[in-house]
């Protein structure tokens, strides 16, 4: 339900607006007050008049308006809003957001909220799969925007595809997700992911096989449940998920100081594949091969232990600490010394041989370590590892003082 919710309401201008109306409906049904802002494009499709007699309040369309200036400014308008809901979001405003443009009233209103903004994104489906408009949407998911579709389906304009906008009543129920308090409502998890990149000269790096893929999974579930996630990234393959603060990084120096400015938190699942070494003197120049008259040598520096600082922290500890151990050998019992030795309170441990396929693939099979015993997981997907090991996390954390 959404009693006593506010929902800023922004229809941009596709044919998909006059599902917008129902929206309004059902939203109201459900306990929300709503209040409409058209775009000029939406009014061509929907007028003020049904939005204003659906919503049963002001419809607000100008951005220099001077009555509205006076009564409530833009400013007041967006923050006033429990959420802010752009339905349908078209490829235009789509592109505005991703940009920080707001040279009108619905770019500048959602330039100028404080609260999460839920997207409802509609348009043609060569349209949608444009590179421009990819590019956009990866930044808006990492800007932390939630999405409702798009939705597969015969268009109006006669194509079939994806970008076709998600059901009023679909839109209405990941409004109320998007509002519901989740057991990790209050709660700062702070989690590392990704590989790091250890510079060897300006265009060199040493890495390691890292996509990024469980981090992010289990970031995504954490904000799902409420958390307030800062999700500190090495560069991975896989883009960033919708709703938690991120935080990119490329060495593990990097990683530390930023894991350590994110701090307090009341829990931290450290997820990365740290690099162990940095190469100990990086060149500032591109090393050459030619004239040098010999192979170049690489000494290493041994990288900061992000976990093992953050688990032997004297104040300011995490309540709860989790690391990952990525093993090819004897999973378990080099995953219990690891525990011990970095002082974390739970290990994730991984077989992470060639032949599992783990390392950039979409399951994971685990085994959970802690103070009780070991706990072995059957093999899952790793978006079902993430959703486990957050609701492990917010059971914990709801058993501690
Ligand atoms: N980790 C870290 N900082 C490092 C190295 C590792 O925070 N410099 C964290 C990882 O994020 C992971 C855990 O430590 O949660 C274990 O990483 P792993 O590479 O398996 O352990 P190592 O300490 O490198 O041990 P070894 O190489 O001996 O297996």
């Amino acid at each position: 339900m959404l009693a006593g919710k506010r929902i800023l309401l922004i229809i941009g201008g596709g044919v998909a607006a006059f599902k917008a109306l129902t929206l309004i409906r059902l939203l109201r049904e459900r306990g929300a007050t709503v209040v409409p802002v058209i775009t000029p494009a939406g009014q061509a499709f929907v007028t003020p008049l049904s939005a204003s007699a659906l919503a049963a309040e002001k419809v607000y369309t100008e951005l220099f308006d001077l009555t509205d200036e006076a009564e409530m400014g833009h400013i007041e308008l967006s923050r006033d809003a429990d959420l802010v809901v752009v339905a349908p979001a078209t490829a235009d405003l789509l592109g505005k957001m991703a940009n920080g443009l707001a040279n009108d009233l619905a770019s500048t209103l959602l330039m100028a909220t404080d609260k999460r903004v839920l997207v409802a994104p509609a348009m043609n489906v060569r349209m949608w799969e444009h590179p421009a408009t990819r590019r956009n949407v990866a930044q808006l998911r990492a800007d932390g925007v939630l999405f409702a579709g798009p939705t597969e389906g015969p268009m109006a304009c006669g194509e079939f595809g994806p970008g076709r906008m998600a059901e009023a009543d679909e839109i209405a129920t990941a409004i109320e997700d998007a509002l519901a308090d989740g057991p990790l409502k209050g709660r700062h998890v702070l989690v590392t992911s990704g590989p790091t990149h250890e510079p060897i000269d300006p265009v060199r790096y040493i890495a390691n096989r890292s996509s990024g893929a469980q981090g992010t999974a289990i970031a995504a579930a954490l904000a799902a449940l409420g958390a307030d996630v800062t999700f500190v990234t090495g560069p991975a393959d896989v883009p960033p998920p919708a709703g938690v603060r991120v935080v990119r990084v490329e060495t593990a120096r990097d990683m530390l100081e930023a894991v350590e400015r994110a701090l307090p938190a009341d829990a931290a699942v450290f997820a990365a594949a740290v690099a162990d070494w940095r190469v100990a003197s990086a060149s500032d120049s591109k090393i050459k091969k030619e004239g040098s008259g010999s192979l170049p040598a690489l000494s290493f520096a041994e990288n900061p232990d992000i976990l093992a600082t953050v688990s032997q922290m004297v104040e300011g500890r995490p309540r709860l600490v989790v690391g990952f151990a990525a093993e090819t050998d004897d999973v378990v019992a080099n995953a219990t010394r690891k525990r011990a030795r970095k002082g974390c309170d739970w290990i994730v441990a991984n077989d992470v041989s060639p032949a599992t396929g783990i390392m950039g693939g979409p399951d994971n099979t685990v085994h959970l370590v802690h103070a009780g015993g070991v706990e072995d997981w059957p093999p899952m997907s790793k978006t079902e590892v993430g959703r486990r090991l957050a609701n492990r996390i917010a059971e914990a954390l709801g058993d501690m003082p």
